[in-house]
């Protein structure tokens, strides 16, 4: 399984902190915001990850991260898009790399307190079709929002005026490979992005979509108001943690 942290678009919701600076490389606490997902990865067991910027100071994440020794890992991969054209094309850049193997998807801007563990390694008892994460949260219109029956997830709706269900699709997916498919059937949305969502909604479509709650705290960090509530989170109980 390759891990792929999404580390592009523009963070045009931070400016002017990202005006310069990647949103990425930003501080959450005592740390740059990209390290939090790469370690969410690497403590669920997987070592071979590829890195997908772009934006400004695409560069730096190679003097940052190197070959992620702090990590523990021997080699990172790095790939870059190019624009702001969604989730799902830079996921799309990913293709060559994973070679065929499932992959493990995590939004850069994504910080959680616990970790991913059993979600990794339920998805690879089949390695078929998707594995996406909820959290209830006060605010799902910010969010991809599944409308769910009994253990059924019926269909998600991106950032909708009338949220179907109190849960938010989290930044962490888990695909087979058929996901370079599914982005490739995708027409650009209102925003002229490929969407996310669109392609959760193929997986929801044929069947093949499994999702669990993710367990402690979540958060992302791309707004001002976000990004001060993961520093304090991470200062009050620290992220990623293993018990
Ligand atoms: O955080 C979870 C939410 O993330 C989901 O609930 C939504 O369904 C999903 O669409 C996404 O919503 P956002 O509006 O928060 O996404 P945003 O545009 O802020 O992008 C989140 C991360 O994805 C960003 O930190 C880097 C990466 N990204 C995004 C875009 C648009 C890229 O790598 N390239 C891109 O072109």
């Amino acid at each position: 399984m390759l891990g792929v942290v999404l580390a592009g678009g523009l963070g045009t919701r931070l400016a002017p902190l990202t005006r310069i600076v990647n949103k990425h490389l930003l501080p959450v606490y005592d740390k740059p915001m990209i390290y939090y997902p790469i370690q969410a990865l690497v403590n669920a067991g997987i070592e071979d990850i590829l890195i997908v910027t772009g934006g400004n100071n695409s560069g730096d994440f190679l003097r940052l991260l190197g070959n992620g020794k702090q990590f523990g890992l021997k080699h990172i991969n790095y790939t870059y898009q190019e624009g702001e054209g969604g989730i799902a094309e830079a996921i799309s850049l990913a293709e060559h790399t994973a070679g065929g193997q499932s992959i493990c998807v995590i939004l850069g801007d994504n910080i959680i307190e616990k970790n991913i563990v059993q979600s990794v390694a339920d998805f690879r008892k089949s390695e078929k079709g998707a594995k996406i994460l909820l959290k209830k949260v006060h605010d799902p219109e910010r969010f991809g929002v599944p409308e769910i029956e009994g253990s059924r997830i019926l269909r998600i709706e991106e950032k909708p005026a009338k949220p179907m269900s109190r849960y938010a699709v989290t930044g962490i997916y888990i695909y087979d490979a058929t996901v370079f498919d599914k982005i490739g059937k995708l027409t650009r949305s209102n925003r002229g992005e490929l969407e996310i969502t669109d392609v959760n909604n193929q997986y929801i479509d044929e069947g093949s979509m499994t999702w669990a709650e993710l367990d402690g705290w979540w958060t992302d960090a791309g707004t001002i108001e976000s990004l001060h509530h993961a520093a304090n989170l991470v200062a009050e109980t620290g992220a990623n943690r293993l018990d």
